[in-house]
């Protein structure tokens, strides 16, 4: 297969992981007898200080005309505690996915077996969970106008707005994973309060005749944060709009031990976009002590959506090896396993690349 794959490394540790996904992905290439071209974009920080803009045309118009986006990180702690700040790296990413019209982020939870320990709530709560969560991405509050002050600066307000082609759209990718995993939609929503959540819950109801194999289960948000720590495993496919599905995943994150292992995958109707859910990591840049293996499991999951299935699921299985060898990052370093010591971000990839 010959494939166009763009690479927008970002700010922070951005250019350190997606290198070491590049070195696993051409490591594929080499073995299954596949092409990667590669075209590189700036976004983020980086594009803000080359360009002025922190989502430059040029690099819109490189994702357009690729078959798939990897994308490491952005942000700058120079533009976090400056709220005069214009153009700000975060408003990079959003038009980026706005643009490229990637409203389905799949952001999938597993549970290395060998990595229960590291979890923070209990091994046997912990061991086994496997569960991904559909977050919509180009709408909610996010995106939602009007959004802003008051002229005396006193008051601040934001729009949360769904249409139901929007839900509807989200609902499908949702209801389908379930159909190929165990069957099971929890629904997250605050539709006790909110109209947009309403409007998601009656739009899941209607559909839910069409899909008679999926079990659906609606669940306030609340207590989906509450049960996601107290029974993770209960859990197999989680859809919710923006906002919540960017605190919810931020928090499941943490029951797989370490942030630096989680995938995701950012769909639309067309180019779709790879990306590690960590941040840029800004203290470490540089260092060759960032973890790689969230940015690496997202090159296996656009191998997958490419349709090489043989070869992403080669690189999760050389991923698990460098896991279950202790060959990780300091991040993932267990002081219960004697003798063990940090690796470096390329001896990761290095390990990774050649146990593909
Ligand atoms: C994420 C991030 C972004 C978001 C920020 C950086 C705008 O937290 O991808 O989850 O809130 O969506
Ligand atoms: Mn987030």
């Amino acid at each position: 297969m010959n494939l166009n794959i763009a690479l927008l490394p970002g700010d922070g540790i951005g250019p350190e992981i997606v290198g070491e996904a590049v070195k696993v992905l051409d490591a594929v290439g080499k073995k299954y007898g596949h092409t990667f071209n590669y075209k590189k974009g700036l976004v983020g920080a980086c594009a803000i200080d080359a360009t002025g803009d922190p989502y430059p045309a040029e690099t819109h118009k490189i994702c357009r005309e690729s078959d798939a986006v990897l994308f490491g990180a952005i942000g700058d702690p120079k533009y976090d505690n400056d709220p005069s700040a214009k153009v700000r790296p975060e408003q990079g990413l959003l038009r980026m996915r706005k643009s490229l019209g990637l409203f389905a982020n799949v952001r999938p939870l597993v549970v290395f077996d060998s990595l229960v320990e590291r979890s923070p709530l209990k091994a046997e709560r912990v061991k086994g969970a496997d569960f991904v969560c559909i977050r919509e991405l180009t709408g909610g509050m996010y995106f939602g106008r009007p959004q802003g002050r008051s002229e005396d600066g006193n008051t601040a307000y934001d729009t949360c707005v769904y249409s139901r082609e929007e839900v509807e759209r989200i609902l499908k990718v949702a209801f389908e994973q379930a159909r190929k995993r165990r069957k099971l939609l929890t629904v997250v929503d605050k539709a006790n309060v909110i109209a947009t959540s309403r409007l998601w819950r009656q739009i899941a109801k209607e559909m839910a005749p069409q899909y008679p194999d999926v079990q659906v289960d609606y669940m306030f948000v609340d207590n989906a944060a509450m049960q996601i720590i107290q029974r993770p495993t209960y859990f197999d496919v989680l859809v919710t709009e923006n906002l919540f599905g960017d605190i919810l995943t931020d928090e499941s994150s943490v029951i797989s031990g370490s942030l630096g292992l989680l995938p995701s995958a950012s769909l639309g109707s067309d180019v779709a976009l790879f990306e590690p859910i960590h941040g840029s990591y800004p203290q470490a840049a540089g260092k060759n002590i960032a973890n790689p293996m969230a940015t690496i499991l997202s090159a296996a999951m656009l191998l997958e959506h490419v349709g090489l299935q043989q070869e992403g699921a080669a690189v999760r299985a050389a991923v698990e090896k460098a896991i279950a060898q202790g060959v990780v990052t300091e991040d993932l370093v267990d002081a219960s396993m004697p003798g063990q010591t940090a690796r470096s971000t390329t001896e990761v990839g290095d390990f990774v690349a050649a146990h593909v």
